[in-house]
């Protein structure tokens, strides 16, 4: 119902009456008034006007269940939607959801993460309020082989929503994350669970520095958040939406192919890296060069010193920038 609410409140022109309300959802006038003040409780600014009716003063930024149900337009992320004041992580809430059959689209939300996973078994900082943790799980018919690649959609899309919803220019670091100056803005973590060379489902991460004023210590120099490079709070919703939206854009354009064939010349021009002298820390053996852009299957191509050309494959090893984070 207050999801309901919020979207009437939004379409209105104005002032929506008490009666409006009740007449359209089929509800009683006490019930509005009760999830009125719930609203208001949650952080909603909504004005009471004798005669008039109601109106929502929009500047709240809030995440709630109601909210993101009535701020999400996707056709299938967010299908199932489990938001959460606190979580471990949603990495492993969806894990878990998955497990128990949730369908493909589920979409996990938290406010806060007190163990917030990151790449490599690191810890992801997920302070309540001021950022957006989220995770979808993914029912792919692909080959887990071509999994690595929801990374880069994943990429993609936050660039794009970052962009459509807040108009700061956000870049790709390849392969997990989104960039604004040169500074991390988002990180993405991608899990999967496979059966005889089958993916059962797969879960992607987002976690984007929205609302965080500061960085402890040495992150300062190479994290950055929305906030901090717009100089002005920013709402989480229409983020969240923007980057559902856009992930479903371009998850349905790399099913056609499996790979990044068609979107790989967006890809490379969102790229921060492109152009730029990277160090690859290659198990094997680290080395520089400069960065081309992604081919076909997403590898990142890297022109080596000598002139040739290596096709660096996500997961296996990672790309510094040499000179700053990127
Ligand atoms: C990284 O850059 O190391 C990846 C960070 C991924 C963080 C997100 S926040 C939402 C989701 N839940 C988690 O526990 N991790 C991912």
């Amino acid at each position: 119902m207050k999801s309901e609410i919020l979207s009437m409140l939004r379409a209105a022109d104005g002032y929506l009456s008490g009666q409006q309300l009740c007449d359209k959802m089929g509800v009683s006038r006490t019930a509005v008034w009760k999830a009125m003040n719930e609203l208001k409780e949650e952080g909603y600014k909504i004005e009471a006007v004798r005669n008039r009716g109601y109106h929502l003063v929009e500047n709240a930024d809030v995440i709630t269940q109601a909210e993101l149900q009535s701020m999400l337009h996707s056709k299938w992320i967010g299908g199932r939607l489990e938001y959460f004041d606190e979580t471990d992580s949603t990495n492993t809430r969806a894990r878990k959801l998955a497990e128990e059959g949730a369908i493909h689209g589920t979409l996990v939300v938290a406010d806060s993460q007190w163990a917030g996973k990151g790449r490599r078994g690191r810890l992801w900082t997920s302070p309540k309020g001021v950022g957006i943790w989220m995770s979808v799980v993914l029912r792919p018919a692909i080959s887990p082989l071509h999994a690595s690649m929801l990374t880069l959609i994943a990429g993609m899309a936050v660039v794009k929503g970052v962009r459509s919803s807040t108009g700061l220019n956000a870049m790709i670091k390849w392969p997990n994350d989104a960039v604004l100056e040169g500074k991390k803005i988002c990180g993405i973590l991608t899990e999967m669970s496979t059966e005889d060379e089958c993916i059962r489902y797969v879960i992607t991460g987002i976690g984007i520095n929205v609302n965080v004023d500061e960085f402890p210590g040495e992150l300062a120099e190479t994290a950055t958040s929305l906030k901090l490079e717009k100089g002005e709070n920013i709402r989480r919703s229409p983020v969240i939406s923007a980057v559902a939206e856009a992930f479903e854009e371009y998850y349905d354009i790399f099913l056609e192919t499996c790979d990044m064939s068609i979107l790989k010349e967006e890809y490379n021009r969102e790229l921060a890296n492109t152009n730029r002298e990277v160090m690859v820390l290659d198990p094997k053996g680290q080395y520089e060069g400069t960065a081309l852009g992604i081919d076909n299957e997403g590898s990142l191509l890297v022109k080596k010193k000598d002139g040739t050309v290596a096709s660096v494959i996500s997961g296996e090893v990672s790309v510094r920038g040499i000179y700053g984070y990127v």
